[in-house]
């Protein structure tokens, strides 16, 4: 089905579902179960010095399935790649820091077709422990706007190191 027609479907349904918009559940990312015992690509941290420290500061963890890992090694990322950017508050106790509360779940799905209006990526951020609460910001369209400018080989931005 081409573009509008898929837009005027979706629209049709959602007035159905009395205020459901159908197209929003169709392109969904799926929560990544069981991410953490995937590969473990990289970590960083955040610290007070940087600006954002009061909405990003802690420790992050990137997390790979065995599709995108192979993606990590060629730099070509195969249909079906999950790749997982967890954000964690952090916790300090006597200069001793330890991960803290989850800020967020960031993932990125490889599907040329259904995300193709986001580079064949879908993006999606889980709220905190949630599987199901979606951030209202940033929209898969700036999730995607930030990758897409910052790319070098492609819309993953971080580097697996053996
Ligand atoms: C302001 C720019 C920016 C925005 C907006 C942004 N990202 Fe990223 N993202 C990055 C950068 C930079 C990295 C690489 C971090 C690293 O190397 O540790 C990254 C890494 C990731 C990764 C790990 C894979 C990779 O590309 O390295 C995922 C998954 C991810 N982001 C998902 C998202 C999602 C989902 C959203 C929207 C909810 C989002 N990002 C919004 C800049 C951004």
């Amino acid at each position: 089905m081409k573009r509008p027609a898929v837009v005027l479907v979706a629209l049709a349904i959602g007035a159905f579902c009395a205020g459901q918009f159908a197209l929003a559940d169709e392109e969904a990312v799926p929560y990544p179960e069981n991410f953490r015992a995937w590969s473990h690509v990289k970590s960083g941290v955040i610290g007070p010095q940087h600006a954002n420290f009061s909405s990003m500061g802690g420790i992050h963890h990137v997390y790979a399935n065995p599709r995108a890992m192979d993606g990590y090694r060629t730099r070509q990322f195969p249909e079906g790649s999950v790749i997982v950017f967890e954000w964690l508050e952090w916790a300090e106790k006597n200069g001793s820091i330890e991960e803290g509360p989850r800020r967020q779940v960031d993932v990125m799905v490889k599907d040329s077709q259904r995300y193709a209006s986001t580079g064949g990526w879908g993006f999606q951020r889980f709220v905190k422990d949630s599987k199901t609460e979606l951030a209202a910001s940033p929209t898969p369209q700036q999730c995607f706007a930030c990758h897409d400018k910052l790319k070098v080989d492609g819309l993953v931005l971080s580097k697996y190191r053996e």
